[in-house]
């Protein structure tokens, strides 16, 4: 028997007259002078139920009615009296008026109410019930449904999901490991998969053609709001295909995803943007495109300066001289450019220059600076030609290594996008293409791979590739959306040679890649096709469908930023038992 008829939230004009039954929580309480009024809630809304004392038996446990606790009522559905109608609510044209009610669960005072001045580590400890709150409801069921149009997507074209391994070996995708012993073999471990990169390389080579899965990975990292250290992955590969081919479906994919779920219709193709414009442009590999702000190169304009700040960074190939003009920005006090200034040196800044235009006609005249007087006229004059101020406008700075102005140029950029209420709405999905392959690690003295070092470079001679690791770009690819990089894949690499050069590069001896790769790179001398592929962070592109702050909002159970579970006080001690077992010592 169904203890219930219909779910309150759906109840409405339509069911006036009927008798009804519902069961839900205790949203609110009223007792208005002898009636008492309940807001009953389940996942689908609030109705309203009617306790009349003339029905003693029903306004008795009406009496006894806490917030949260779990009521089943019946009774019959009616058209709300005159004027009382509540148009805040989907049900508020009509309420239930109760025949019979009865406490199926009672509730304690409550930690907190409708998750309502609750930090966020207690709205984690008690998380069914900050999960009971309509918009955290709305974000899994919203979660729910793009699955369910990924899925549909895939499987039309021919996807087939197959899981892989959890307990695996490392897979390289540049973070820590989370490991486990294995207690059949003392000494080892078994790491948690970074990504299934390895198995779906692997399934292609088998013949499978089309994968995907929706899938847990593990990194041990530092966290942010869109970083977790376990987090979902749709994870795709493609035999037979070439950037194109990948990029072409799966921006398709996510425009169902959007047009389904959301109604929002994406651009038709997406823009694309090469890496090096990135970083000239926006000094970042994944800018949001709503930002007005852009940054303008001035190494050119600087080189033979007097102003040393400028004229030595502007003549090394290492380092760049870039401005950020902040339309309006002319008004910010002293104190706020000092408070920004703060902001870029503890990011590694020496300083950050700044000029006020108050009127660009007037040149030196018209600005405002403590480094006008290092400035010559004619750098000022082609300063303003390129930088283009309007009057009231404010420049800001940076001169230095090029990885630290980029650093702080996309960090000012990001941060007065914001606070200036610069940013748009809307959506802007931007593919970033020809990342370059590899980097030389100054401070470790080797080369790395900027995606993992299964992705094909743009040469296809292994020796070319070890001669001038620098010049190889990479057949690497992301997508962007709103400043966040929710996706991104390659071709791979599928000749044996050319995965070993890559191994080469990274300072991996033969023996080394054997050991960690042999597996792998035996593979590949049995006949692999072509083939190339894509991971979306799931977490992440439902986060900025649903327009939350953060990952940890639509994934139902997340951790900390410090790792932890505050609901299961994970991770835990454990049983010295357990770790004699395992062959491992107390600390
Ligand atoms: P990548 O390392 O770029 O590629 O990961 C793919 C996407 O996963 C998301 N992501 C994360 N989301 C939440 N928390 C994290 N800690 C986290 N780390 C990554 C990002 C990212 O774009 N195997 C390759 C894919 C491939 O080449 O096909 C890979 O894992 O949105
Ligand atoms: P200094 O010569 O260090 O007194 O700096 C003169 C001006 O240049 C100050 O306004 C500094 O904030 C600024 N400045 C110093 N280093 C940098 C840098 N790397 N990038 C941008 N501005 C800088």
């Amino acid at each position: 028997m169904n203890m219930r008829s219909h779910y309150c939230g759906e109840l409405g004009v339509g069911h006036a007259g009927q008798a009804v039954e519902v069961c839900g929580w205790v949203n609110g309480l009223r007792d208005h002078g002898g009636v008492i009024f309940i807001d009953l809630r389940d996942r689908e809304g609030i109705v309203q139920v009617v306790c009349n004392p003339d029905q003693p038996a029903v306004f008795a446990v009406a009496e006894k009615a806490r917030a949260e606790c779990i009521l089943r009522a019946t009774g019959a559905l009616r058209i709300r009296p005159e004027g009382t109608a509540n148009p805040d609510l989907k049900t508020g044209d009509v309420e239930l008026v109760a025949e019979s009610l009865e406490i199926l669960s009672a509730a304690r005072d409550l930690p907190f109410h409708h998750g309502e001045g609750a930090s966020e580590e207690l709205r984690l400890k008690y998380r069914y019930l900050d999960l009971r709150r309509p918009e955290m409801l709305d974000r899994l069921r919203l979660r729910h449904r793009a699955i369910a149009a990924i899925r549909a997507f895939l499987d039309q074209r021919g996807f087939v999901d197959v899981e892989t391994p959890m307990l695996t070996r490392a897979t390289p995708e540049g973070a820590r490991d989370f490991l486990s012993p294995a207690r059949n073999r003392p000494g080892r471990f078994y790491a948690l998969p970074q990504s299934p990169q390895l198995f779906k390389q692997l399934l292609m080579m088998s013949g499978l053609d089309r994968y995907y899965q929706i899938v847990r990975c593990f990194r041990d990292e530092d966290l942010r709001s869109d970083r977790q250290p376990e987090f979902t992955q749709l994870d795709v590969e493609m035999s037979f295909v070439d950037e194109e081919d990948v990029m072409g479906l799966m921006e398709a994919l996510v425009r169902e995803v959007f047009s389904g779920v959301l109604d929002v219709e994406l651009p038709d193709p997406f823009p694309r943007m090469n890496y090096a414009e990135a970083m000239q442009r926006f000094a970042s590999d994944a800018p949001d495109l709503r930002n007005p702000l852009e940054l303008v190169e001035l190494s050119g304009i600087f080189a033979d300066s007097e102003f040393k700040v400028f004229s030595a960074p502007a003549r090394d190939p290492g380092c760049r001289v870039a401005a950020l003009k902040i339309p309006g920005g002319g008004g910010m006090t002293r104190r706020e450019l000092d408070e920004l200034t703060g902001f870029v040196q503890a990011m590694g800044a020496k300083g950050m220059a700044w000029i006020k235009v108050a009127d660009p006609a007037m040149g030196r005249d018209g600005m405002q600076s403590p480094v006008l007087k290092f400035l010559a006229d004619d750098e000022i004059a082609a300063l303003l030609e390129k930088t283009g101020p309007a009057a009231g406008d404010l420049l800001l700075f940076g001169a230095g290594a090029a990885a630290i102005v980029n650093r702080t140029l996309s960090a000012l950029r990001d941060r007065l996008g914001k606070e200036r209420d610069l940013i748009g709405g809307g959506w802007a999905p931007v593919w970033i293409t020809e990342f370059p392959g590899f980097e030389f690690d100054e401070d470790e003295k080797r080369w790395k791979a900027l995606h993992h070092p299964f992705t094909a470079p743009g040469v296809t001679a292994p020796g070319e590739l070890l001669e001038s690791p620098a010049r190889a770009s990479s057949r690497a690819y992301d997508l962007v959306l709103n400043g966040h990089e929710i996706g991104g894949g390659s071709v791979r690499i599928h000749q044996r040679e050319m995965q070993a050069a890559v191994f080469e590069l990274l300072g991996l001896s033969a023996e080394e890649a054997d050991r960690q790769f042999g597996f792998f790179l035996k593979a590949l001398d049995y006949g692999v096709p072509p083939h190339g592929g894509i991971a979306f962070g799931l977490d992440r592109w439902v986060m900025l469908m649903a327009e939350a702050e953060s990952i940890r909002e639509v994934i139902a159970f997340p951790k900390t930023q410090s790792g932890a579970c505050p609901l299961t006080d994970a991770p835990a001690a454990v049983e010295p038992r357990q770790l004699r077992e395992l062959g491992l010592r107390p600390l």
